[in-house]
């Protein structure tokens, strides 16, 4: 089990030029989930342990650095498979370092050192062995702001495809990928018209569908709706709800009526200021939705959602 995932995120030439949501064409159901061992590290409340689902992703005890500066500091999570996780905390507590530490982006940044482990099916994503353009290829992401290809719209999602060498029917990919992000009504008559003649919401969504077109295992989404109306962002929510009943979400958001909302668990973030001023993110509490916005464990989490910090 353990030796099949390394072979696929095993070190490849192909694809380099790959964009880092373009992902291939091995599917998710490559990778059998039996990783299913509970090991919670933090407090994870309510229902009964045998009805969760699978972890995923876990994070243990990961720490990460931009050259000195300690910017996160000892956050160990669970990820459960086909539900949505949001990050919430204030800015600069680690969000956004976090989620990409979950498909190795971090490694784009040159000052950037991740310490701890990301196991991923019980696989060390920063292992000797691990390819990162293959684990982004499986571990996909959609940014804040629309980033679409400056190409047309059947392009921007058959472009990762196309580089992993898809060998089944582009057109119908394509279809699929667009319905699966509730855009192809809308777009199935201007296929070849650029992206760019789309709205901030159709693009987001386009960049959705860019990136379950190969079929990601998990899809990372930093502030997905920010940049976005409230029409198109409840749209991008919904959209969220049912495309948790085939891939793992986790979303960064600064929006806590949106992570309670959309989200299954809620991991609450905060900053502690050190004696030289530096300010090292950490995680406070790690809870279902619910049980953090109505009854949190910690002081901290009831000032922050509560309005009184942050
Ligand atoms: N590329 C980088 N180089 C150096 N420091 C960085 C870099 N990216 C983030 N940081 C620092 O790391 C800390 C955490 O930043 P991060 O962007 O992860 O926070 P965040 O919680 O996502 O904030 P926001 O809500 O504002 O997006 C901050 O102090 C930030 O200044
Ligand atoms: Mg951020």
């Amino acid at each position: 089990m353990t030796d099949r995932i390394e072979t696929h995120l095993g070190t490849t030439e192909e694809g380099q030029m790959a964009q880092e949501q373009a992902n291939t064409s091995t599917t998710a159901s490559d990778v059998a989930a039996t990783s299913a061992e509970d090991s919670d590290a933090v407090r994870t409340s309510g229902g009964d342990p045998d009805d969760l689902n699978p972890v995923i992703i876990e994070l243990e005890n990961v720490n990460v650095y931009y050259d000195d500066f300690h910017a996160v500091s000892d956050v160990s999570l669970p990820i459960r498979e086909r539900e949505i996780t949001a990050f919430i905390g204030p800015s600069g507590c680690g969000k956004s370092t976090v989620l990409r530490c979950l498909n190795r982006m971090n490694d784009l940044i040159e000052s950037a050192r991740v310490e701890g482990g990301v196991n991923y099916h019980g696989v060390d994503l920063y292992g000797p062995n691990i390819d990162p353009v293959e684990v982004r290829r499986r571990i996909g992401m959609v940014f804040q702001k629309p980033n679409p290809f400056p190409k047309s719209i059947y392009d921007n999602v058959a472009f990762g495809p196309k580089i992993a060498g898809y060998k089944g029917n582009m057109d119908d990919l394509v279809e699929q990928s667009l319905d699966r992000a509730a855009l192809w009504d809308e777009v199935k008559d201007k296929l070849d018209e650029s992206a760019y003649a789309l709205s901030g919401g159709q693009q987001q969504r386009l960049c959705i569908a860019r990136a379950i077109a190969t079929s990601p295992d998990v899809v990372l989404m930093d502030e997905p709706a920010s940049a976005l109306d409230p029409i198109a962002t409840l749209r991008i929510e919904e959209l969220m709800y049912e495309l948790k009943a085939e891939y793992t979400i986790i979303i960064v958001t600064h929006n806590m009526q949106q992570a309670g909302r959309v989200s299954d668990r809620t991991a609450f973030f905060s900053v502690d200021i050190q004696d030289d001023g530096e300010r090292t993110g950490r995680l406070v509490e790690f809870s279902e939705t619910a049980t953090l916005f109505t009854t949190p464990e910690k002081q901290e989490t009831e000032d922050y959602i509560t309005g009184r910090f942050g």
